[in-house]
């Protein structure tokens, strides 16, 4: 079966309302918490990508039983203490930091060794920056080389910890949190800022958390044990999958696009408001909260005199999974755009930023880097009429999806491998695209 899509032409106008599937990174939280909660929990639009149906056969091997339903998924929980005390479990987390990383939190409670490996590119990924703050609690853990896989053997004898996240990481942040709401006695994170969807949740299901909010840390305390009972979740729309859409409509011509229930969450809007700054107007509309998280209809229109941008580095944990396709409005716009401190995307399924370089350097748009702060030369007149191809980028799903956008409003004749890579964050990206007049596939 071949993999890859061809190119040819750019997208046509199109006026469009939309939904995008459920937010991967509340996905994953749910069915996690769902998974040691007492009772039944029913979430509604769980994002059915692999990252998520990974985390779901996960919490089936760890004895957790769910079934799915048209619009749910029941999940039932029996408490804090009841993962499966099965020899030889093997998790595999496929793709996903996020799942990986966060299961160790939940592991440190286990009886017998548990293991945790995952595909290529999530074995080549940092799990020290994880293991070294769970050894705290007191639980044998074991990597190989700081890699995966990892081997967790929990404890009876859990001790809080006190633990200071320096890189503005959720995934750290959150597995210490899951580890927390096991341990007897208080856990006290100071954290750069980073998303907040697990301690919204935790706070939801009303486990003893205590939350202060500081310009650059926020500050926790968690009391544990702490079991909690099943809950219902309504997940809503991923703003990382609608960024491709809202990038998209603001590169062609005279189009206008709707993307309903999106979670705004203002942790993960970095994208708006470096769009915005640069000139984009994005419109939000029918905001709401929902149990803590806020969400709006997005609405988005093409625009000619997008303007470069000097990107403040505090923006960059909001919008940190979104640089690769915001790099293409700044190959686009008038000026000069300025990004600094981006090494953690060289952290993530790929290293982005080296990719985003060569594939801008690709495409004749001028950029320099110093370190990981890089200058991108806007060419507001930027029009491919040449041949290119992407490949080599260990089928990162965002690196994809970015392409195709580049693809589908700068022009060229384009090959573009691993387009399976959509089913990690996004297995409706083609459909959507369906809608919008172009066939992919
Ligand atoms: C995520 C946190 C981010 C992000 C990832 C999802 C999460 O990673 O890049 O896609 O759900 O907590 P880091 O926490 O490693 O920055």
């Amino acid at each position: 079966m071949s993999s890859h899509i061809i190119i040819k032409n750019k997208i046509r106008s199109f006026n469009k309302r939309i939904t995008v599937s459920g937010d991967k990174s509340i996905s994953i939280r749910c069915v996690l918490l769902a998974s040691q909660a007492i009772g039944t929990s029913k979430i509604f639009n769980l994002l059915e990508s692999e990252d998520v149906t990974n985390a779901l056969k996960s919490i089936r091997k760890l004895g957790v039983s769910y079934r799915k339903f048209k619009k749910f998924y029941k999940i039932n929980g029996y408490g804090l203490n009841s993962f499966s005390r099965k020899k030889k479990i093997i998790i595999d987390a496929g793709n996903s930091g996020t799942f990986a990383r966060l299961v160790l939190g939940t592991l440190v409670n286990t009886k017998n060794i548990v293991k945790v490996i995952g595909d290529r590119s999530l074995s080549k990924r940092d799990f020290s920056r994880i293991t070294n703050p769970l050894k705290k609690f007191g639980v044998n853990i074991s990597s190989t080389n700081n890699c995966l896989p990892v081997e967790i053997e929990g404890s009876e004898y859990l001790r809080p910890i006190n633990y200071y996240e320096k890189i503005g990481s959720a995934q750290c942040k959150s597995a210490v949190m899951l580890a927390a709401i096991k341990t007897p006695g208080t856990t006290k994170i100071k954290a750069k800022k980073s998303r907040d969807h697990t301690e919204i949740l935790l706070k939801n299901l009303k486990i003893p958390i205590k939350i202060s909010k500081k310009k650059k840390f926020d500050y926790f305390e968690i009391k544990g044990p702490s079991n909690y009972s099943g809950f219902n979740y309504n997940v809503p729309g991923d703003i990382s999958s609608a960024a491709f859409f809202l990038v998209m409509t603001l590169l062609c011509k005279r189009s206008k696009l709707t993307i309903s229930n999106v979670n705004i969450n203002k942790t993960r809007t970095g994208i708006i408001e470096i769009l915005n700054k640069m000139n984009a107007k994005l419109k939000l509309k029918n905001k709401r909260i929902y149990k803590g998280e806020l969400t709006a209809d997005i609405v988005a229109e093409s625009k000619s005199n997008l303007q470069s941008i000097d990107c403040p580095k505090n923006i960059n944990s909001s919008a940190i999974d979104e640089f690769l396709i915001i790099f293409l409005v700044a190959a686009k716009a008038k000026g000069v755009s300025k990004f600094y401190d981006l090494g953690e995307m060289n952290k993530k399924e790929s290293r982005r930023l080296d990719i985003a370089i060569n594939f801008l350097k690709m495409i004749g748009v001028k950029v320099s880097r110093n370190n990981n702060s890089i200058k991108i030369y806007g060419n507001p007149s930027l029009n491919l009429n040449g041949k290119y191809e992407m490949r080599d980028f260990q089928k990162d799903h965002r690196v994809f999806m970015m392409s195709c956008i580049a693809a589908l409003t700068f022009g060229g004749n384009w090959k573009i491998h691993n387009k399976e890579s959509t089913n990690t964050s996004f297995p409706n990206f083609f459909k959507i695209m369906g809608k919008l007049g172009v066939r992919l596939n």
